[in-house]
């Protein structure tokens, strides 16, 4: 049976996308107070939705986007929360025909940043607002607090973000949500959180994998020196589950069920997206790099099968000193998850620069506290490293950040050196101590790669004795230098 036609302006804000993260937003809004109007493009999940939860709140169906979008109180508010990509591009096409100068529609799964950009413009010219807003936490943090992360204009913040600061999660009675920027600048943020979430699985991932092989650690071995670790400097949500997932057995054999899990890492592309922008950007995110290339080296099967027989000729491990080698492995987890977090902030910083974007990076760290899977505590010494200079040019340059590294390098090197010696694979542990070694190089051979540059190319370098551009005639008898 067809939903009958709401009343026109009877609903605060509204959702098109009745899947999980769509219902549970809806439903999160709706247990919060707030009118929701509901639709999807197949209305029987529309009808489920509000017969289904109906007891938690006021849902307002419709069967069509005609119906929605005029259900909706002005300036209305319209959120999309269906697959990114072409779904969200039908869906705006569809809601412009019903809206009116001033509304607003929401973009809130995890649109590419540009693509936001792209639609922002667009209905920015027919004088609508389009905000694209990152919503991380799944589908429970959809349902009972998410992190979000809104772009757009000021404005279109003005009238949605009490709602959705209302929604989120809250920490020490702040919510964690904020508006970000303008235009894609939400989304933006969103997809580095996401590369960060990469990089700091495979750091928990890299530190599981040392204890079992040095140590002979089983899984739910390892899993009580996470459960430890979590009550320190690392207590975080993912080391917290980290712990859950290790300790659990397989019902079926008994066996640990991490060991029964094929080891091939998917993903869905935000950390893919966060490595190419940042090629783009030209900022160095090595660790979300290698922890986004280590998902991709576990699921190519052809090349790891061609290399099951190679030769490792590495040592065998001998530790004599177990929880020396455990607090090592700790220490060089901590250092390299701060290393990824201050590349993943210095790409928000390029982009903010070139995309002309007001983002305090202590409030993204403020935010990311609660509701989302990075939640952790350290983000609160993020928070007041930005707060103290929002302008820090490296987080690792702060002064607690500063001593903490410090603190931990010796650890960190010696792990990192034991792992290429002993033959285990730990690509994020040791690319992020190369670039703490590479930043802080007094020299680094570039000097050369520019020499070479110049050989073939006649590419140029600059000197660092004097001003100018030259060009060495390296085929000239003598190779005399020339300045361009
Ligand atoms: P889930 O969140 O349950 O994993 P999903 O398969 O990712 O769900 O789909 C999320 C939402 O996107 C659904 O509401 C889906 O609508 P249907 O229930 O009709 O499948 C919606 N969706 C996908 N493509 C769409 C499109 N082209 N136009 C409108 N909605 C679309």
């Amino acid at each position: 049976m067809a939903i009958p036609t709401p009343q026109a302006g009877s609903a605060d804000i509204g959702v098109m996308g009745m899947g999980v993260m769509g219902s549970n937003l809806a439903r999160n809004l709706a247990r919060n107070g707030y009118k929701v109007a509901i639709t999807n493009r197949t209305s029987a999940k529309t009808q489920k939705v509000a017969a289904k939860y109906a007891s938690e709140g006021t849902f307002i169906p419709s069967e069509d986007v005609a119906d929605f979008i005029l259900s909706l109180e002005k300036p209305r508010v319209a959120i999309i929360m269906v697959k990114a990509g072409p779904a969200t591009d039908a869906c705006i096409d569809q809601f412009k025909q019903y809206m009116e100068e001033g509304d607003i529609i929401v973009d809130c799964g995890n649109s590419l940043f540009s693509d936001t950009r792209r639609r922002e413009a667009e209905l920015k010219a027919a004088g609508l607002h389009f905000v694209g807003a990152g919503v991380s936490g799944g589908e429970e943090g959809a349902l009972l607090g998410p992190a979000i992360m809104p772009g757009g204009s000021k404005w279109a913040y003005d009238r949605l973000g009490p709602m959705f600061e209302k929604i989120s999660a809250h920490v020490e009675g702040e919510p964690c949500c904020t508006h970000v920027g303008a235009d894609g600048a939400g989304h933006f943020v969103k997809m580095v959180h996401n590369g960060i979430e990469y990089a700091d699985m495979q750091v928990i991932g890299e530190a599981y994998d040392l204890l079992r092989r040095a140590l002979g650690l089983t899984p739910a071995q390892v899993g009580e020196v996470f459960a430890r670790w979590n009550e320190g400097d690392l207590d975080s949500y993912l080391m917290e589950i980290t712990a859950e997932v290790l300790k659990q057995v397989d019902a079926e054999t008994g066996k640990p069920l991490v060991d029964l899990i094929q080891d091939a890492a998917g993903q869905k592309g935000t950390g893919m997206w966060t490595v190419q922008t940042a090629l783009d950007l030209a900022v160095p995110v090595t660790g979300i790099g290698e922890a986004t290339f280590a998902r991709g080296l576990s699921s190519a099967p052809e090349q790891r099968q061609a290399a099951q027989n190679f030769e490792g000729q590495a040592e065998p491990w001998q530790v004599k000193d177990r929880e020396a080698f455990i607090e090592d492995v700790r220490q060089a987890l901590f250092a390299s998850k701060v290393v990824a977090y201050s590349q993943g902030f210095n790409e928000i910083q390029a982009a903010a620069k070139e995309y002309g974007w007001q983002i305090e990076n202590g409030d993204m760290a403020r935010i990311w506290r609660g509701g989302c899977i990075i939640r952790a505590r350290f983000l609160n010494d993020i928070t007041r490293a930005f707060e103290k200079d929002p302008e820090l040019p490296l987080l690792i340059g702060d002064e607690y950040f500063y001593g903490k590294i410090q603190e931990c390098l010796p650890a960190w090197r010696r792990i990192v050196a034991q792992a290429a010696l002993h033959g285990a694979p730990a690509p994020v542990f040791s690319s992020s101590l190369s670039y703490y070694d590479g930043v802080r190089a007094k020299r680094l051979p570039a000097a050369l790669i520019q020499g070479q540059r110049d050989f073939f190319g006649s590419h140029t370098y600059k000197r660092v004795d004097k001003e100018g551009t030259f060009h060495t005639l390296w085929a000239q008898q003598g190779r005399p230098e020339e300045q361009w």
